[in-house]
């Protein structure tokens, strides 16, 4: 496994590689990372993993200090998974001189949800994920379902902006509890860490409800709310979205996302499950 820094590096060597899947991440790498590299390896004959945690993606009064940076032991990772490149550079290499103020955004899909409680957000990950992008050209990028709403943004961009490449949308992996598995899950206390399974079993029992023929979006929420409010969330926002425009859903006619963020003490956790409505 090649581990590189710099973009002339990465550019050098991508010739060599042919067809290849990127996986891109910001480190800390859990099973969540790992069934993406595993979709990635499955996909094209060759996988790079970007490793960088992204400044221009975090707000004022995000975590992007404390963010975890376990460098070493996510390069073990990836060599026993069989990746062939990482790409880990610095923010000198990514950014040098000033932040650049190229930004790439579609505001009906970046300014709700996440957007509207993260602003700029978004715009970092899109920056940041063209660059990566343009710097390796993979053929297909592996990101996953829990960030639904990156994974639309993303998907959106690589339309508009018509690049070659293939973006595969890879299922959320679970605790055996539940809790979707996330960098961010290591910020819990031991008891938070009891608390924060209420949010995949307040939508596990939403996608039941629906099961039973339920179709209004707001008896869902109420349904939600409640479970988490039991347990002294603070709640950021509980949606049901179109898929494909993040546009708010009443009454479910389709496939339809419900999305909850929502904190405990300092650690911000979100989740989603995609549901579909029967005929009837
Ligand atoms: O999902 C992430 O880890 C990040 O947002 C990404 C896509 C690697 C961009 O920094």
């Amino acid at each position: 496994m090649k581990v590189i820094k710099t973009i002339a590096e990465a550019r050098a060597e991508r010739g060599e590689l042919g067809t290849l899947a990127l996986v891109p991440t910001m480190g800390a790498l859990h099973r969540g990372h790992m069934s993406l590299i595993e979709i990635a390896r499955r996909s094209a004959p060759r996988t790079a993993v970007s490793i960088f945690v992204n400044p221009t993606q975090f707000g004022a009064r995000d975590d992007f200090g404390k963010y975890p940076r376990p460098l070493s032991s996510d390069l073990e990772k990836c060599a026993a998974a069989g990746v062939d490149l990482v790409f880990a550079p610095d923010d000198a290499e990514m950014y040098p001189g000033e932040m650049m103020e190229t930004i790439v955004d579609f505001p009906s899909l970046t300014t709700v949800l996440e957007g509207k409680h993260r602003p700029g957000h978004f715009r970092g990950v899109c920056q940041v994920v063209a660059k990566l992008f343009n710097i390796l050209e993979p053929d297909f990028a592996c990101f996953g379902q829990k960030d639904f709403q990156q994974l639309r943004v993303l998907q959106a961009m690589v339309e508009m902006l018509n690049w070659n490449i293939e973006i595969l949308a890879c299922p959320t992996i679970r605790e055996p509890d539940g809790l979707a598995m996330s960098s961010r899950n290591q910020y819990l206390t031991p008891p938070e860490r009891e608390r924060a399974v209420a949010i995949s079993k307040a939508l596990f029992s939403a996608q039941e409800m629906v099961k039973g023929g339920v179709k209004q979006a707001s008896r869902l929420s109420t349904a939600v709310q409640h479970q988490l409010l039991a347990k002294h969330f603070q709640i950021d926002y509980i949606a049901s979205v179109d898929p494909i425009t993040l546009k708010p859903v009443e009454i479910m006619t389709g496939p339809t996302v419900i999305a909850v963020a929502a904190r405990l003490g300092s650690t911000r956790l979100i989740d989603n499950v995609v549901v579909e409505p029967g005929n009837d």
